[in-house]
């Protein structure tokens, strides 16, 4: 899988990308992530990408040609199964979503900063929009990493252990049981005995129970879902 991700901070995004599973996919060629500068493909000088707002109020807003302009160029080169913007009023993010996207060739990531990138190029260009929550971040960039590292590990091949990733939270619409390792006696505090009995069956039951709990108290709407 391809990733173009356009951005006014590439620096940002040079570590989450550089270590551990998201160094490894790359390493192995299963995943590509490449930053494009937006001012580094803007008409105007010094590199302005943004500008007043229309209307008056507060805030600047990225201006529509350096984007249309980057947007082109890498649309020139390959088709992109989405052109995705980073921004807190879309649809939040969710496990099924990173499952859907983690089947795709070629994906776009547009991070806004400042107020937002110009509405002509969400109508325009925009195939998909994605919040990571119910906050404001001071740009795209973090929320951007996020989306990436959680379509990444889902790649065949990335993770270790190919299994891993089908028992995480929300993975079935559940929360995660809890997890226990050595030693099995941690200053007095004991592990669940059933993890010890051996049998394959009776520790499965014993996490799904136990999933189910979790879900239960912490968070009811995901079995409504
Ligand atoms: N940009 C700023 N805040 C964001 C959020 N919560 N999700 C996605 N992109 C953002």
């Amino acid at each position: 899988m391809r990733i173009d991700i356009i951005t006014v901070l590439p620096e940002l995004l040079e570590s989450p990308f550089s270590h551990s599973i998201m160094k490894r996919a790359q390493e192995k060629g299963l995943l590509e992530v490449l930053t494009h500068n937006l001012r580094d493909h803007t008409p105007y000088k010094q590199g302005q990408v943004d500008d007043y707002q229309f209307g008056g109020g507060a805030g600047m807003v990225m201006m529509p040609e350096p984007l249309a302009i980057l947007i082109e160029l890498l649309q020139k080169d390959r088709k992109y199964d989405e052109v995705i913007y980073m921004t807190p009023d879309g649809p939040l993010f969710s496990q099924k979503a990173a499952n859907t996207l983690s089947l795709k060739e070629n994906i776009m990531i547009i991070c806004g900063h400042y107020k937002g990138i110009d509405e002509r190029i969400r109508e325009h260009y925009v195939t998909m929009e994605i919040s990571i929550g119910d906050y404001v971040l001071s740009g795209g960039e973090l929320a951007a990493a996020v989306v990436v590292d959680a379509i990444g590990r889902l790649l065949p091949g990335v993770l270790n252990d190919e299994t891993s990733a089908l028992f995480d939270s929300f993975q079935d619409g559940m929360l995660a049981p809890p997890v226990y390792t050595r030693p099995a006696d941690f200053r007095g505090w004991k592990i669940p005995d059933v993890l010890l009995c051996g049998d394959p069956k009776v520790i499965s039951e014993w996490r799904h129970e136990q999933s189910l709990k979790r879900t239960e108290e912490r968070r009811p709407g995901l079995l409504e879902e």
